[in-house]
């Protein structure tokens, strides 16, 4: 596997959501997804991107486009320095929310993804990557 090219942009306040959406957008159609898996990651961005504003107090988008053999993926780290999540199994249960949200973004976002994980601990920040691929 290997990466085609890479980037980064700040995700620190509501606009930034809907900057990350336009890269995400972007860069699905580069990477060359279908048209319904380029909505699929980009639902999921939105989700993550504004858990990162919201709850983590701004962080960071970093994007790879990925080639593995005749495959072209997306990969996309959402990454903040904010309190993290004490629960991460809790956090990712339907429904579970610390403030006045649906609870459904982190499990929405796993369900529309080919590859999810999440890294959190109190104190310590959260990283979310996905990755789609075609
Ligand atoms: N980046 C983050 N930093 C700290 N806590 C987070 C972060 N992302 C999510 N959380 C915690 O995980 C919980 C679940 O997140 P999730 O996105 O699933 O739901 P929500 O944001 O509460 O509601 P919504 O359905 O509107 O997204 C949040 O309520 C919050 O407590
Ligand atoms: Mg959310």
């Amino acid at each position: 596997m290997s990466t085609l090219r890479q980037g980064s942009q700040a995700v620190a306040i509501e606009q930034d959501v809907v900057l990350a959406r336009q890269t995400a957008r972007k860069l699905s159609i580069e990477c060359g997804l279908r048209l319904v898996d380029q909505t699929k990651l980009i639902t999921a961005a939105s989700e993550l991107a504004r858990n990162a504003v919201i709850y983590g107090g701004g962080g960071h988008m970093d994007w790879e486009l990925l080639e593995d053999g005749a495959r072209r993926g997306l990969r996309l780290i959402f990454r903040d320095d904010g309190p993290g999540i004490p629960d991460v199994k809790l956090a990712m249960t339907d429904g579970w929310t610390s403030g006045g949200g649906l609870g459904l973004g982190l499990t929405g976002a796993r369900r529309l993804v080919d590859e999810f994980s999440l890294e959190s601990a109190p104190g310590a920040g959260t990283r979310v990557t996905i990755c789609k691929w075609t």
